[in-house]
């Protein structure tokens, strides 16, 4: 008999014996230790320093301070008794400089997180890319550049040539798509560039340096690559054919420009030409086959037709009116402190979209991200959300979906970007002045529910 923890309606469903539950962070969110042991500095480091650009006006220079308590997260890891853990590596950890020398002092950091994930059993998931480009590749023009992928797959050797013993399973990249949209075309992410459609090469070179590391990693014996991209499904304001065809523009955008390249070898209609170097080339290389497909879902957006009457923001980001589309308030669901909205419903139709779409050659799935903010250590809301994107998850399984693996996001509050301290993601509270770590609820949720699991 299993007791049912207060916030769940019914155990959760019986996942197969062998899927993977993991929780997930990013090196530029958690670790601190900015300055500290050689590390250069990223895009992420130069956003912050500029007024105006985080709401609280913070930045991550300490963050959790992971550098220095990792031990004490990897013992929270053990405890919650998850199979593996996704994290990622700070390239400007690596390499301060993008290119070139090797830090071998942050690279040792690595090496020790990466032995004390073995030594607790838990599984190193390593991201190699999530969003903190080292500032020297940024300043000579970062993604814009073709030459950044190279950069890319160098600073993926050199990683690989260190860890790669150890570690049976990577991710590429984290969301190509918000790096582009969010950091190049509307400005509200480092490097703050607010170039609209002049920004999709930074989606092309993100995608060939996957390719690039693809073919690096292949290299060094690793048989289980994926990346993890964010997709959600997105509805049409009206039946329009105004609304539908912002629909579709914001859908192509979000989910198309990134999955067709890698899944099918294509980019929808009209985008190659508008893309600089050997495109049909370097599709070859951005499709080679993948091992799974990592989705990161948080919420579905309603879009319609350009509306001047609706609010020209979207999660607090300025749409600018040369943008097609005006987002839609999604009534009728919970929302989050973020203020996004909650639908559970929303992952079951994305990932039986999914495989509608692209059938076969869609590998299997993995979730490497969900989650919400929430304020609280009792906090219950976000135990409901879990659950309920668990069961969807588990109802598209049922409905033929291949999904193997599903990550929390997060293992703990941390720096969350332009929001700065303001939302918390953790199943593990953080307080910012002392920084001391306090499981909240629903970490001891999911724990029980493993447990159960097994
Ligand atoms: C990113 C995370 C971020 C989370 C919540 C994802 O887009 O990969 O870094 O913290 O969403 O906003």
């Amino acid at each position: 008999m299993t007791t049912l923890p207060p916030g769940s309606r019914y155990p959760l469903p019986r996942f197969p014996a062998n899927f993977l539950w993991g929780v997930s962070t990013s090196a530029h969110q958690i670790e601190g230790a900015a300055a500290e042991d050689g590390r250069g500095p990223s895009s992420w480091d130069a956003f912050a320093a500029e007024p105006g650009r985080v709401k609280d006006g913070s930045n991550a220079s300490v963050a959790t301070d992971h550098y220095h308590r990792y031990p004490e997260d990897v013992a929270l890891l053990k405890e919650l008794g998850v199979d593996a853990y996704r994290f990622s590596v700070s390239w400007s950890r690596v390499l301060p400089d993008g290119a070139g020398a090797v830090n071998k002092a942050g690279l040792d950091f690595y090496d020790r997180l990466v032995d004390a994930l073995c030594e607790a059993g838990v599984r190193p998931v390593p991201t190699l890319f999530h969003w903190d480009t080292p500032l020297a590749l940024e300043q000579a023009g970062g993604w814009l550049e073709r030459d950044t992928a190279y950069r890319f797959a160098e600073y993926v050797d050199v990683v690989a040539a260190r860890l790669g013993d150890r570690v049976g399973r990577w991710i590429t990249l984290n969301e190509p798509a918000e790096l582009t949209l969010l950091g190049h075309a509307l400005g509200a992410h480092a490097p703050g560039k607010r170039l609209l459609f002049d920004a999709l090469p930074v989606a092309h070179h993100q995608l060939l340096a996957h390719g690039l590391a693809v073919e690096v990693l292949r290299g060094r014996g690793s048989g289980s690559i994926g990346i993890a991209n964010s997709h959600g499904p997105t509805y049409a304001a009206s039946d329009s054919k105004e609304d539908r065809g912002a629909a579709d523009f914001y859908d192509l955008l979000l989910n198309r420009l990134f999955a067709d390249p890698l899944l099918l070898g294509t980019y929808p209609d009209g985008i190659a030409e508008m893309l600089p170097g050997p495109v049909e080339e370097d599709l070859r290389l951005i499709s080679q086959p993948l091992d799974w497909y990592g989705i990161n879902y948080y919420q579905p957006t309603k879009v319609g037709a350009h509306d001047p009457s609706l609010p020209a923001d979207f999660a607090g980001i300025e749409i600018p009116p040369e943008m097609p589309f005006s987002v839609h308030r999604l009534e009728g669901h919970q929302r989050t402190a973020f203020d996004w909205p909650v639908v559970p419903a929303a992952l079951y139709e994305l990932l039986v979209g999914f495989k509608e779409e692209y059938g076969d050659r869609l590998p299997p799935v993995v979730i490497t991200e969900n989650g919400c903010s929430y304020e609280g250590i009792d906090d219950q809301d976000r135990i409901r959300y879990l659950d309920g994107h668990l069961r969807a998850l588990n109802d598209a399984m049922d409905s033929g979906v291949d999904v193997r693996g599903y990550f929390v996001w997060s293992l703990m509050d941390n720096w969350e970007w332009a929001e700065g301290y303001a939302q918390r993601f953790g199943l593990v509270h953080v307080d910012f002045d002392t920084l001391a770590r306090t499981p909240k609820a629903s970490f001891r949720w999911l724990r029980d529910e493993l447990r159960a699991q097994r």
